[in-house]
């Protein structure tokens, strides 16, 4: 059960030492420093959290920065409840204890969990603590609706290899697929399922992704199929095809969000109406989640193997040849810990008013690329550029999640000290 604790609290508490910073921003062109070594999905530089989940080891200070990743584990999750679901401030890298790791403020209801975007905030993502590395992945869901509201069920690796179902707002008949090669933009990925009224039925959606081709199916009917050997770039000299090992993202987002691209907006069907009938009649726009299951396909058969527990990259050509499993440890002692330094301990002073970025934060611009607009040209998965910060206030008082953001902070600034409440959070949950 996620349990809350006061963001209020934490900040009158650390309201000496929670000072405003700029966000350290990195790509594969412009690594982290080692200060704060890691490299976030969001393609921003800390420590903690951003070392977890999504870090990018090709942008990260060194391959190693990362924590290493939880190996595939076959399962069926049913989400009735928010049990198994924990808030990414209070997350270590323990996946034996939370399946999912969640940005923003998911709410059990009747059996089923729902994914909400309360007016101005940038939505939810929820991810899975273990990866996938081929396998066979199935979301039961309903999506959101309206004009700009974005739900997606999408694996993204670290290195930025993506397979997605994205749904628009403004079409209920339609399921877009799409796929990334290390985030490379390519307009010819995208292709579309006829599915029907997404909002109010059910359907399981399925990716099945193997060394050879990625399959997706509604309800158990194929509706698209992709070959690696279809993939090939000549330029490169390589397949561009999904190949490492990636989380699977559940996410309900703000596609049409006036700060993003407009080509970003247009795809999503338009601006948000923030007064629209969802948000009239529950207080947010919500995608519903009821199971994702989950069948581990066997590793590369040619791999490197020292162990069973985790995923590292071993050179930086993020290709799958990169990938090894070994029995390196991916818990971090606290939230000042890094895959150079698992082990670092928070002060046992709180007189510190150093601080430090350890939880990023979310943008608004959705958990991968997506299709049918231009990025601005910024690398990685990261499109969405001068994000109004003030236009943001995640979540909503009275929140499950724990994930309230200050309003006008775009980025949850962490501090030491913060670290330090949330950590005691955890202890005393
Ligand atoms: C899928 O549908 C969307 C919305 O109708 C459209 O913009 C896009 O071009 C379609 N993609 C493909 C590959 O047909
Ligand atoms: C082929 O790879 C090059 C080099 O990474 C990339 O710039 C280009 O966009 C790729 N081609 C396609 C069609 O994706
Ligand atoms: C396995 O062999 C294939 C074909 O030679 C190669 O492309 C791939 O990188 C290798 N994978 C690993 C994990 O070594
Ligand atoms: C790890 O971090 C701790 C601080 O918690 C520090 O005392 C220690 O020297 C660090 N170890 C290494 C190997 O950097």
């Amino acid at each position: 059960m996620v349990r809350a604790w006061s963001y209020a609290a934490i900040a009158a508490l650390t309201a000496n030492v929670a000072m405003g910073y700029d966000a350290v921003k990195c790509s594969t062109g412009s690594k982290c420093p080692s200060s704060l070594p890691c490299c976030s999905q969001y393609g921003e530089c800390g420590v903690g959290a951003y070392c977890l989940g999504g870090c990018d080891p090709l942008s990260s200070n060194t391959l190693d920065s990362c924590v290493p990743a939880p190996v595939c584990k076959s399962d069926d999750y049913k989400l009735t409840s928010l049990d198994g679901i924990t808030d990414k401030t209070k997350y270590l890298g323990d996946a034996t204890k939370s399946n999912w790791v969640v940005d923003g403020t998911p709410l059990a209801y009747q059996d089923q969990v729902l994914l909400t975007m309360a007016p101005k905030t940038v939505g939810t993502v929820m991810a899975s603590s273990h990866y996938v590395w081929y396998g066979s992945i199935s979301a039961t869901m309903k999506t959101s609706r309206g004009a700009g509201v974005v739900s997606a069920f999408i694996l993204l690796s670290d290195v930025k290899d993506e397979i997605d179902y994205e749904f628009v707002g403004v079409d209920l008949e339609s399921a877009q697929t799409n796929y990334y090669f290390q985030g490379i933009t390519n307009y010819n990925n995208g292709g579309n399922i006829s599915v029907t009224d997404t909002f109010n039925n059910y359907h399981t959606y399925t990716i099945d992704w193997t060394p050879d081709q990625i399959t997706w199916s509604i309800d158990g009917k194929v509706g698209r199929t992709k070959k690696k050997s279809d993939t090939w770039n000549s330029t490169a000299n390589r397949y561009d095809y999904p190949q490492t090992p990636a989380r699977i993202q559940l996410s309900i987002w703000p596609g049409g969000l006036a700060s993003n691209a407009a080509g970003t907006i247009s795809w999503a069907g338009g601006p948000i109406d923030w007064s629209g009938p969802d948000i009239k009649s529950n207080g947010y726009y919500y995608a519903t989640v009821n199971e994702v299951k989950v069948q581990c396909y066997d590793a590369p058969g040619n791999v490197t193997k020292s162990g069973s527990t985790s995923y590292i990259y071993a050179d930086s050509s993020g290709m799958e040849g990169a990938v090894q499993i070994t029995d390196k440890g991916t818990v971090l002692k606290s939230l000042l810990g890094t895959g150079v330094n698992m082990t670092a301990d928070l002060p046992t002073s709180s007189a510190s008013n150093s601080e430090i970025a350890n939880i990023p934060g979310l943008n608004g611009g959705g958990p991968g690329l997506f299709g049918g607009y231009q990025p601005d040209g910024s690398s990685g998965a990261n499109p969405t550029k001068n994000a109004n910060p003030t236009a943001f206030n995640q979540g909503s008082s009275g929140s499950k999640s724990g994930a309230i953001k200050p309003e006008g902070e775009r980025i949850l600034k962490g501090s030491l000290f913060a670290g330090l409440i949330a950590v005691v959070g955890t202890m005393i949950l």
